[in-house]
């Protein structure tokens, strides 16, 4: 059975195992995934776009039904992109829900045949924030239980030269 195509919108500012256990589970859904990181996040980002698409794509080299690609402008624009697909977006707590909610019905008045597809993370990751993570990487704490090896150390390593600048 063609279980079709999602796309997985967001920052990625950077990775997190959150992420990953999301793409994992919508691997379980859909045929396809491809992440799609945005160009210009509302916050000013740590990492470039070409540093958030290379670190997206170290981590899923090993998952041969995603690809990782980047997107600017509105996301309605480049899901034209891939006709069919749905959009594939994490709610870890009710905090998040009140912004998806404005987000997917905003993209549906936009793209009227738009269906955005809501994923539970694991328990375990439901706390998990990439800007959290960037605040304790910055003050100095561990943040291995948060990202994986090679993203813990362009972390560590960003937020020194933040320090020195
Ligand atoms: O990881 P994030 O920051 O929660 O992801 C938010 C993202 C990238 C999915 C959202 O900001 C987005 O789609 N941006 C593209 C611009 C756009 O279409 N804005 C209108 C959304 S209703």
């Amino acid at each position: 059975m063609n279980k079709g195509i999602a796309i997985y919108p967001g920052s990625f500012d950077p990775v997190t195992y959150g992420h990953l256990d999301l793409v994992q589970r919508g691997l379980k859904v859909f045929d396809r995934l491809v992440i799609a990181a945005v160009a210009n996040p509302s916050k000013d980002p740590l990492f470039t776009l070409e540093e958030r698409v290379e670190m997206l794509k170290e981590v899923t080299v090993h998952l041969k039904a995603v690809t990782v690609e980047s997107f600017g402008g509105l996301l309605v624009d480049y899901m034209r992109r891939y006709p069919g697909a749905v959009v594939l977006r994490g709610l870890r707590a009710v905090s998040d829900f009140e912004y998806e909610f404005q987000m997917s019905l905003t993209n549906r008045e936009l793209d009227d045949g738009l269906e955005t597809i809501f994923m539970l993370p694991s328990l375990e990751y439901t706390y998990l924030r990439a800007s959290l993570v960037k605040e304790v990487a910055h003050l100095g704490g561990d943040v291995s239980r948060f990202v994986p090896p090679q993203i813990c150390r362009r972390l560590i390593e960003r937020c020194r030269e933040r320090r020195r600048a």
